[in-house]
Order: C-alpha cells, then structure tokens, then sequence
C-alpha cells in the first residue's frame, strides 16, 4: 500500500498556512497528510487543527533544525513568513534562508513559496515617488519576501511562487473597515489613488495553495498571483452597503495622509497601496481571479465574502 503524500505547512495556526490546512482535510479523496507547524502545539488554534485531523509539529522558522525536523519525510511544504510579528524585513529574509535550506536537505518534493513584489525593481530607492523606509525599502513587507525569491532558487527549492492579494479580513481586523462619516452615512477610506484593488478571502489563499499541490509539479518555477475579485474603491463601498443595509461612501485617502497616520506599519502600507496604483493594470494581471478559481473551484466572491462575515465588521 502506498504511503499518502505529507504536506508540511509552516503558518498553519494562521490565515494562509490555516486554510491550506483545512483545504487538505476537507478533500473527500484524503490525498496528503496535513503536518502542521506550529511554535506553540498546546495552542487552542493547534489543538483545532488536530481535532480535524493535522498532525501537529513544533517548529519556529528562528530555528532551522526544528524546521528540518518539521520537513523530513514531507513531499510538498508551503513556506510563510509573518512580517507584521517583529516588522523587521531582516528577519524575514533570514527565516526565508532557513526554510529553503531546509526544504533542500529534506528532500521536498514541491515548496510554495508565499511572496510578494520586491517593489524596488520597479521603484529604485532613489525614486522619491515612495519615502525609502528603514533605509533601503520601499515596501518592507514586500521587498523582503519578493528579495527572498532567489534564496529558493539558490537552494535549487522547487519552489511555486504563490502572490497572495489584500486580504478581505483586513476590514475586520486591520482597521481597515467602514468608520462613520458625516451625518448617518458611513465612509469607506482607503489610499487607492483611483486604482482597482485586486482582493480574496483568507482562507481562500491556502484553497489555492492545496489546488497549485494538487496540480502537481508543473508550475515549479512559476509565478502564481492569486485573487477573488478585482474592485475600485466605491464598488466596494457599494457591496459593502448594500450587504449592511447603510449608505458607504468611498474616500480615497491621499497617499502622503496615510502614510502620515501614525499607526504602526502606516507607511509601509501607504506605500505599498501608491505601489500598486504607480504599476497599475501590470500590478492586475499580476493576480487573476480566473485562474484562482481554476485552483480553487469553491473561490468566494467579495459579495459572498461580505454575507458571510458582514456581522463581525464593527464600524471605527
Ligand atoms: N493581510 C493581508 O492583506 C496580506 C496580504 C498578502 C500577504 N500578507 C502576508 O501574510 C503574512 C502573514 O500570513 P498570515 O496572515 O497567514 O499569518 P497570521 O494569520 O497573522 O498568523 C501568523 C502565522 O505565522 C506563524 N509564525 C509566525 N512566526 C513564526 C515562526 N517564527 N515560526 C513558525 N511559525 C511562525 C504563526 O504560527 P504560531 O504562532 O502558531 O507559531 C501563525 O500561524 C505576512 O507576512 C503578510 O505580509 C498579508
């Protein structure tokens, strides 16, 4: 009898890693096993996973031998870093280091590699179209994992490189959501600069990743930049009012006002929105909800999204 295929997930207690999982458990076929990484095994979100059947590991991507433990045996592994924990670019670079090391000295089969745009190919420091952030980035968030990229490569990882949009959450948990505006009327305000945003459900990030695994080994060494849906500011005031039966207006928040807003992490995510707009239909094509839905049949739509979680947005 052949043994099932393990997938080791790192981030499995998170967003993308946490529906990857979940996605591997719900296929009717059971065609991998589900190892879940996790630096806290006794945790409630790890003790769930295992409840639904993942194996439960510990791992710390600050620990390389603990990820070659995690990855041995392990056909696929999908590889995350979580920049906003410590915001250090760095650090992420070098967690970067480690799990593609490690995926080489197990012997992985197939790693996804969870990236973003290292926008300095496009924006050079120089340019001060974008303030230069922690002295050499524009987007730390992007910049370190897109300048991760050619560590996989380095490390012959046979990697799929898996772009994944703005997350929908980030209305409910990044304080992204509607805010009251003047009068009744609510306002959604985001720095678009008039660009469409290209957007997806969490959890349908990792339902990606389980389809780019399913497919197999053919799209090593590509690009795959995933999305649910492609909306402009006020079509997404419009869907989120008409879902929460208020009246959204859309503000679209000048770049150098957001950037100026204080909050930790304000202008690395100003930048990063001025980003996508300066690359514009480059920065759409980039991510296609054609294709995400190739890989992931059940892909939600934002409407959807929005009838399922319109209870627990709060308004700021
Ligand atoms: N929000 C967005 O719109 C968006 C869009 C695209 C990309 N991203 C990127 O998504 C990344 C975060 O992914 P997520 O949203 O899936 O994460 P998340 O929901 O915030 O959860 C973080 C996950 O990372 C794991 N983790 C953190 N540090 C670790 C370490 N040292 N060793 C092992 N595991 C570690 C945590 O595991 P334990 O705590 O259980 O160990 C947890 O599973 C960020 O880097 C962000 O830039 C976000």
């Amino acid at each position: 009898m052949s043994e099932k295929k393990i997938i080791t997930v790192v981030g499995a207690t998170g967003a993308q890693g946490g529906g990857l999982v979940r996605a591997i458990l719900a296929d009717p076929e059971r065609r991998f096993v589900a190892r879940a990484l996790t630096r806290k095994p006794d945790s409630d979100k790890a003790r769930a996973l295992a409840r639904l059947g993942a194996e439960v590991v510990a791992g710390d991507s600050d620990d390389p031998a603990s990820l070659e433990r995690a990855f041995a045996g392990a056909h696929g592994v999908f590889c995350v870093t979580n920049f906003w924990e410590h915001m250090s670019p760095e650090r992420e670079g070098t967690q970067a280091r480690a799990m593609a090391q490690a995926t080489r000295k197990a012997g992985v089969r197939h790693v996804i590699w969870s990236t973003l745009e290292d926008t300095r190919k496009w924006i050079r420091l120089d340019d001060n179209r974008l303030p230069t952030l922690q002295g050499k980035y524009k987007v730390p968030h992007f910049d370190a994992k897109g300048a991760a990229d050619h560590v996989f490569a380095e490390e012959a990882a046979p990697t799929t490189y898996l772009l994944a949009s703005f997350y929908w959450e980030n209305f409910i948990h990044f304080g992204m959501g509607p805010r009251q505006g003047a009068g009744d009327d609510l306002v959604l305000a985001l720095p678009l600069g008039g660009a469409r945003l290209p957007g997806i459900a969490a959890e349908d990030i990792g339902k990606c990743a389980y389809g780019v695994f399913r497919r197999g080994t053919d799209t090593i060494g590509q690009r795959i930049g995933v999305a649910g849906e492609v909306l402009s500011g006020p079509e997404m005031a419009a869907k989120m009012g008409r879902t929460l039966g208020r009246k959204i207006g859309f503000a679209d928040v000048p770049f150098d006002a957001y950037r100026g807003l204080g909050f930790p992490g304000a202008e690395d995510l100003g930048n990063m929105f001025q980003f996508q707009a300066i690359l514009g239909d480059e920065f759409l094509r980039s991510r296609d909800p054609g294709l995400s839905r190739d890989l992931n049949p059940q892909l939600l739509s934002f409407d959807a999204w929005l009838t399922a979680n319109a209870g627990r947005m709060t308004i700021a």
